[in-house]
């Protein structure tokens, strides 16, 4: 199976985590950008960033540099925003043309909690079956991550066969 994770990150965190599932998997990532980068600075990016996702705002989004007809499973990487997923990734959920192939999300977040995340994007992604709930790197004293991550890949290889 033809597998892409498709990702955004302003931080980073969500980012690392694509780059090493795209890796176990051997597939591709693709990042979603914002027409207009959002900062990524102190409490400038909490106020924006909330604000976007607290009112359910689809910032507009660059063309996907990939043909995801071309995929036959997707990925789904995310950070949590005000519960939600950040405001790109609802601009391309609300946007996206292969909805069905969308099977697995990956959140990552301070709290480690992500149940209205994902919520919000089964009303868009029915087919979302596998999903794990990560925590930042801050937020990850404990290394829990690894074990989420392992299992997290071992669906999707399952998922892929
Ligand atoms: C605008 C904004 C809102 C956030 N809201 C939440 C939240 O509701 N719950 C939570 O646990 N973490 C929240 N966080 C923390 C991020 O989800 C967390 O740091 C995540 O790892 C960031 O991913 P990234 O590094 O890929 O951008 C928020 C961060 C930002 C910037």
């Amino acid at each position: 199976m033809n597998t892409l994770v498709v990702y955004y990150s302003l931080d980073g965190n969500t980012k690392a985590a694509a780059e090493r599932i795209a890796k176990e998997l051997g597939c591709k990532t693709m990042g979603i950008e914002p027409e207009k980068p959002i900062t990524n600075k102190g409490f400038m990016k909490i106020l924006v960033g909330g604000k976007q996702s607290a009112f359910n705002e689809k910032p507009a989004i660059k063309p996907l540099g990939a043909d995801l007809a071309e995929y036959d499973m997707i990925v789904l990487g995310t950070p949590v925003w005000a519960g939600k997923a950040a405001a790109p990734v609802w601009t391309f959920a609300n946007s996206c043309d292969a909805c069905e192939k969308v099977i697995a999300l990956f959140t990552l977040s301070g709290s480690g909690e992500n149940e209205k995340c994902l919520k919000q994007l089964k009303n868009v992604f029915p087919g979302i079956r596998i999903s794990a709930s990560l925590k930042d790197k801050k937020a990850d004293k404990n290394g829990e991550n690894e074990e989420m991550l392992a299992a997290f890949i071992a669906q999707l290889r399952a998922a892929a066969q």
